[in-house]
């Protein structure tokens, strides 16, 4: 059965086959979230939001839904059907019976929120506090397509304590220093402990039978686990990257484009013994183009590299940032539509392209791409 707009189907299991249906975010009410364990972890030293909490300017929000709202109509254009999801007022309050914290943070970046595998669309657990009640955002989207599609699968992954046993203390300090920061992440010492299971949807790569997942500041070990025994059929992998000091979320560091070619980022390369599981399957890692800017975006928790952040929206077409020339011209070279997308005054609200949508529905079945084991 061919899939119509009119008609809700959950389905995509994987990175790059035809994108039909899916999210864009939005950036209305975004917050600095004030400091908490995982955060502060990840906020780079150097970085102006440090010491800043609250909503961000109107204006900055205003610019950035303007470049949303643009890529949603860029979709629409192509046939794709777009949602948005319902933000909270993220500038109040919330706590569990373990913690407070005085704001949330946004809905800007469903990719975090939401993993979309075959019919099933699980809500991670997330990792920082100001995130724990994100989920909301989308769950009038999941029960419209719970009640539209008989075989979607709405789950949710239990809810972490995050408690301060979850975080490590030796990185609640804003002094750490890069070197000492890669030397942790290099022997997977990182933020997070193995208190409980956590993880961000944005951490998983789709690969059909396979789940890469990477470790690191929000996930852990557990959560990794976690997914695996929720997810039989498929193989879960691990995967780390040293040389990134405050790696969260996969898909500024591996992003496959299609079947049998994944880019990487040179200043974060898979380690050799994790290459080999690729190579054997005939992958090709090629180095993703070095960004076109020096420093991200004013008030942004992500580095330049939101430059390899692009949404494949089959295997010949590809959406990528605008003002990415070095990007834009080696997707040009490996054979692809190149469609680009000004997206930089969205960033700070939660990252690129990829970040800013969750997959509802892609052409195509499992399949498993890694034969050789
Ligand atoms: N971890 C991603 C980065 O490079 C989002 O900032």
């Amino acid at each position: 059965m061919s899939w119509s707009p009119d008609k809700t189907k959950v389905s995509s299991w994987n990175e790059w086959d035809p994108l039909k249906h899916v999210i864009v975010g939005r950036a209305d009410g975004g917050c600095i979230p004030p400091p908490e364990p995982a955060l502060d972890a990840k906020v780079p030293e150097d970085s102006d939001m440090r010491g800043m909490f609250g909503p961000r300017p109107q204006h900055s929000v205003d610019a950035a839904n303007a470049q949303l709202d643009h890529f949603a109509s860029i979709l629409e254009k192509r046939g794709i059907r777009v949602d948005r999801p319902d933000p909270l007022d993220f500038n109040q309050p919330s706590a569990t019976p373990d913690w407070q914290t005085e704001t949330m943070f946004g809905c800007m970046p469903p990719r975090d929120v939401l993993l979309t595998i075959g019919a099933e669309i699980l809500e991670a657990t997330m990792s920082y506090r100001c995130r724990w009640f994100e989920y909301l955002c989308y769950r009038q989207l999941l029960q419209q397509y719970y009640n539209e599609d008989p075989g979607m699968r709405h789950e949710a992954a239990p809810k972490p304590r995050l408690t301060d046993k979850d975080y490590r203390q030796d990185y609640l300090s804003d002094k750490i220093g890069v070197p000492r920061r890669l030397k942790w992440t290099e022997e997977k010492f990182f933020v997070t402990t193995e208190e409980e299971p956590l993880f961000d949807a944005a951490d998983v790569l789709r690969m059909g039978r396979d789940l890469i997942v990477q470790h690191g500041f929000t996930t852990n070990l557990k959560g990794i686990d976690w997914l695996a025994r929720h997810f039989p059929d498929h193989r879960v992998r691990a995967v780390n990257f040293p040389g990134d000091p405050y790696p969260i979320h996969i898909d500024a560091t591996f992003t496959p484009l299609r079947p049998g070619l994944i880019m990487n980022n040179p200043q974060r390369r898979l380690p050799d013994e994790q290459r080999d599981y690729f190579a054997r399957n005939d992958w090709e890692i090629v180095d993703a183009a070095p960004p076109a800017h020096q420093i991200p975006p004013p008030l942004c928790y992500s580095s330049v590299w939101l430059s390899m952040n692009v949404l494949v929206l089959d295997p010949k077409t590809v959406c990528a940032e605008a003002s990415e020339v070095y990007q834009l011209e080696q997707l040009d070279k490996l054979g692809f539509e190149v469609i680009p997308v000004p997206f930089r005054d969205a960033y700070a609200f939660g990252g690129g392209l990829h970040c800013a949508t969750g997959d509802v529905y892609r052409e195509g079945i499992c399949e498993d791409y890694f034969p050789n084991q």
